[in-house]
């Protein structure tokens, strides 16, 4: 009944928070606790395939956390009652730890303020690394680009009309040689995909592709490359994939890659690794896969074993 005259109150105070000294802040202050706490419920986001969708509230959505508060009053807000609730059968989150006091204390003073979401961006969904990555990077280097052409590399963009580039050595088969890597860093901005499988490259080539730190994705199998040319890959954060299959390294070299904490991929295999020195780097990065076939590998069993021959019906 009280609400006609508190929404010209609430308007008020809006316009007031933008001036106060160390307002909360929306996206630097609110929105941590929110994707920890309510995102995977309240966040519309796919979760195995399908839409997890509890409720109207969507936190990703200003408008929509807005229906859930009355700016300037935490007390009138249901999106901040429900946190400091003691109902079990309506708190919020309702499973798993209850926010700390100085959490609610963010989510009282955000709203008392005027819960505003000046400069908020949403953060796109579903956004990969490479389009990240694409949205700041400048046109590749056109006398750069030539350069690798006239060498014999094949340099494709890696999606259309995109400045993110891929550069593959191999058409360079026994051309290619351990200088060829020098003028990659003039196309640090652009490089995300490098191929320098099977090139005749050695540690020394592999410091330019240490500036190269936009690469996900880099093959260095079957070339002398050794532990200490992990020294430069070790700086590349952005690689996702990388191939060191029938290459010398050892676990004293993979061991430097444990700072690749976006690796996904790893091949080792045919290297001069041991089960321990692969194991050790595992722990580092448990999210990555890491191929290193040995000897007491399982055999496939029957169902995944793709080459038995099929029964005719
Ligand atoms: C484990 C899942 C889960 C989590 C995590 C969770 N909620 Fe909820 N929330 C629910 C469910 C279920 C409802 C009830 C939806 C309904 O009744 O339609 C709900 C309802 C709400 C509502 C009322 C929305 C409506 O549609 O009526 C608000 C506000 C709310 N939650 C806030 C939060 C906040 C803030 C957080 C994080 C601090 C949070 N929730 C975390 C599951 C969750």
């Amino acid at each position: 009944m009280t609400k006609k005259w508190m929404k010209g109150i609430a308007a008020g105070s809006i316009l007031l928070s933008a001036t106060l000294q160390g307002a909360v802040d929306f996206t630097k202050d609110v929105m941590p606790i929110l994707e920890e706490r309510c995102l995977k419920c309240h966040g519309h986001i796919k979760e195995s395939g399908k839409v997890v969708d509890k409720g109207n509230l969507d936190i990703t959505k200003p408008e929509s956390i807005k229906e859930f508060l009355k700016a300037g009053h935490p007390g009138d807000s249901s999106f901040y009652n429900l946190v400091v609730s003691d109902d079990e059968d309506e708190y919020m989150p309702p499973k798993g730890d209850r926010l700390t006091d100085k959490q609610k204390k963010v989510i009282h003073d955000w709203i008392k303020q005027g819960a505003s979401f000046d400069g908020y961006t949403k953060k796109e969904k579903g956004e990969s690394l490479l389009q990240k990555l694409a949205k700041e990077t400048p046109v590749p280097n056109a006398a750069a680009v030539a350069h690798f052409e006239q060498m014999g590399a094949l340099v494709l963009p890696l999606a259309m009309k995109s400045p993110l580039l891929q550069i593959n050595f191999k058409p360079l088969g026994s051309e290619s040689n351990p200088e060829m890597t020098k003028r990659l860093v003039e196309l640090k901005e652009n490089l995300v995909w490098l191929n320098l499988s099977r090139a005749k490259i050695n540690d020394a080539s592999l410091s330019p592709v240490g500036e190269l730190k936009k690469l996900t994705r880099l093959h260095l199998d079957n070339t002398a490359v050794t532990d200490a040319g992990l020294s430069s890959v070790a700086s590349l954060s952005s690689l996702e994939y990388l191939n060191l299959y029938n290459t010398a390294v050892t676990d004293a070299g993979i061991a430097k890659l444990s700072s690749l904490k976006n690796l996904k991929k790893l091949f080792l295999w045919q290297s001069k690794v041991s089960a321990a020195g692969v194991e050790k780097l595992q722990k580092a990065l448990p999210g990555a896969y890491i191929h290193f076939q040995t000897a007491t590998m399982p055999k496939p069993t029957k169902q995944e074993d793709k080459n038995a021959p099929v029964k005719k019906k």
